[in-house]
């Protein structure tokens, strides 16, 4: 995720950046920049890759400015290259920027109209535009009137060569904290960047701004009014915060999911019209309208979110869709015909099996549309058309915050090929209005990980595990499995609850849990007899039900609750105790889970 620091004092602003950049590393970036100003003027140094590479491109002897902002690029608009890393310059103004403006199409047409000229691709470039357009000698207005038409996420931090001793901050939906010093004031993404300066922090909300001079600090909200903040003190360490206070990187991802779900379809709603724009897309209507199949390609958790897909395209988008490992479609001479989409999936983007899978779909002729997390990875470059998930970096081994975002995605996919065939306006607006809902949702799963820790508690030290669901949340208890082998090393199957019958149920014993999802949907009634079998022999039940359900309540050892929502987006939930239940059990067994034992983030051999 991106990273802000800022400083203004009387030392040399230069290293304190770097030093800020380097605790935001953990966060994970692709380029790095920093500004510096000085009463001589500006100076901008931007590089690819690892803050080393910025150091070492920075000339010491010369940059001495007592002010400067830095940031750290996750690409989200534009490849990670030195062009798109930030800080962006409009002539004498210098921007740094994490989220998204939703409008700078739009605004950049209306810049260009007016002798603007861009460097990058990027959406934040056109932010530094807008307030060089409005600067008539005060920053600070400046900003305020270009907040005013953005439409939006953003963390800023602004400088202007005119007023070589102020930066402005301000912030909506992404967040920045002011570190208050003598003589010396700072501002940031995060307090790691600036924790070994100052821990006296004043925590920005939504709508407010501030600005840093060497001599103080002030905060009024965007729009100009007064506020009143208070000084808070930092008492934690830095190896804490980089996980965000958490005790590893998985929980702090599976909490993020509020987030990182509204990130993925932020801006790509259209909620009134029920119905959705992803701009990667490129697609004309006539070919949206004319796909005749859909081939999903994919690897691990991300192929168990194609499954999620294909129950979702099938049922909403009337699509046929096949699910396929990548590493068997590549070899097996697939049958690709006109109209065959194939959608890529793969968080990392650089899964071998998943790219040469790609590949030879092209080499058949099929339209390939990319679903990556990682900007620039060499599947979204070598697909056609591609459309980002925005779930951040991924830095637990085992995919959590990933996974959503991609079900998510391919809900969207589905509204967007549903609404050109059978999906009417109205139950578009409907399953829009309810994924609106579903971070909240998320959070009230999130609630009872404390719950969830007490039944992982009692399963700790089992050896096998079996997860049974049907219909969209067959391919949860694959997830829910798979969670759970990789980082407790417990043997766990996922199944179909009504293929227990076919084999697994001779497994059954009171040493084998069983989770169950059995959320209510239509299969509902099915499910109840097969935990029914399971329970005639003695096994554990651990079931996933929906709020106020008793039926499978009573049958079960333990409950976890998810809030009611539609079918349709139900994975979202299911899997969350999922993720968490796992999480508690490896942390119980001592296992690493940030790094489990054979596992890669990025398998890039076969
Ligand atoms: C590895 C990871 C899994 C991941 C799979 C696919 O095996 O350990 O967590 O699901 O690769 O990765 P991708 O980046 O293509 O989604």
């Amino acid at each position: 995720m991106c990273g802000i620091v800022g400083v203004v004092g009387n030392s040399n602003a230069a290293s304190i950046l770097i030093e800020g950049l380097k605790h935001l590393e953990y966060r994970g970036y692709d380029s790095a920049g920093i500004a510096i100003l000085s009463p001589d003027g500006q100076q901008i140094v931007k590089e690819k890759g690892k803050i080393r590479n910025l150091e070492a491109a920075i000339d010491w002897d010369a940059v001495k400015g007592t002010c400067g902002i830095g940031h750290t690029r996750w690409a989200t608009h534009g490849a990670p290259n030195q062009l798109n890393a930030h800080p962006h310059q409009a002539d004498k103004v210098a921007l740094v920027h994490n989220g998204i403006i939703e409008n700078h199409t739009a605004l950049k047409v209306q810049l260009s109209k007016s002798g603007h000229k861009f460097l990058s691709d990027t959406d934040t470039e056109v932010l530094a535009h807008l307030i060089e357009d409005f600067y008539d000698g005060d920053l600070v207005h400046a900003v305020q009137l270009a907040l005013g038409v953005v439409e939006g996420a953003f963390g800023i931090a602004v400088t202007h060569v005119d007023e070589p001793d102020l930066i402005v901050g301000a912030r909506k939906g992404s967040p920045l904290v002011v570190g208050v010093g003598e003589g010396m004031n700072y501002l940031a993404s995060d307090v790691a960047a600036i924790m070994e300066h100052t821990r006296q922090v004043i925590y920005l909300d939504d709508g407010e701004m501030v600005t840093l001079r060497p001599e103080g600090i002030n905060i009024t909200t965007i729009s100009n009014e007064e506020v009143k903040k208070e000084i808070q003190e930092i008492t934690w360490d830095l190896g804490q915060i980089q996980k965000g206070g958490y005790e590893h990187f998985m929980l702090k991802e599976i909490f993020e999911q509020p987030q990182t779900i509204r990130d993925s379809f932020r801006g790509r709603i259209l909620t009134d019209s029920g119905d959705v724009k992803l701009g990667g897309i490129e697609l004309n209507e006539w070919e949206l309208r004319n796909i005749r199949r859909i081939v999903i390609l994919a690897c691990g958790t991300s192929w168990h979110a194609g499954l999620v897909g294909e129950y979702l395209l099938e049922e909403y988008a009337r699509v046929p869709v096949e699910v396929e490992y990548a590493s068997e479609f590549r070899y097996r001479s697939p049958i690709i015909e006109p109209g065959t989409l194939c959608l890529v999936m793969s968080q990392s983007g650089e899964t071998l099996d998943t790219l040469e899978a790609m590949r030879e779909a092209k080499r058949k002729g099929a339209k390939v549309l990319g679903i990556t997390n990682v900007v620039g990875s060499t599947i979204a470059r070598e697909s056609e058309c591609g459309v980002y998930i925005h779930a951040g970096p991924e830095i637990g081994v085992a995919s959590t915050k990933a996974f959503t975002s991609q079900v998510t995605i391919l809900g969207l996919i589905t509204i967007l090929l549903g609404r050109r065939s059978h999906l009417s306006a109205e139950r578009g607006t409907e399953m829009l209005q309810e994924l609106e809902k579903l971070p909240a949702l998320v959070q009230k799963v999130l609630d009872q990980s404390d719950a969830i820790k007490e039944i992982a508690k009692v399963y700790a030290n089992h050896t096998n595990c079996l997860y049974l669901g049907r219909g969209v949340n067959f391919p949860i208890a694959l997830e829910g499995a798979l969670k759970l082998k990789e980082i407790s090393y417990i043997h766990a199957e996922g199944y179909p609850a009504a293929e227990m019958k076919h084999g697994p149920i001779a497994l059954i014993d009171p040493q084998m849990p069983v989770i169950v999802i059995a959320t209510r949907d239509g299969s509902y009634e099915k499910i109840v007899g097969n935990v029914q079998e399971v329970r005639a022999r003695d096994g554990k039940i651990i079931s996933i039900v929906t709020e106020g359900d008793t039926a499978i309540a009573e049958l079960s050892d333990h409950v976890i609750t998810i809030p009611a929502t539609m079918n349709f987006w139900t994975p979202l939930l299911s899997v969350i105790p999922l993720q968490l239940l796992a999480y508690h059990i490896a942390v119980f067994r001592g296992e690493d889970v940030d790094q489990p034992r054979n596992l890669a983030k990025a398998v890039t051999v076969e």
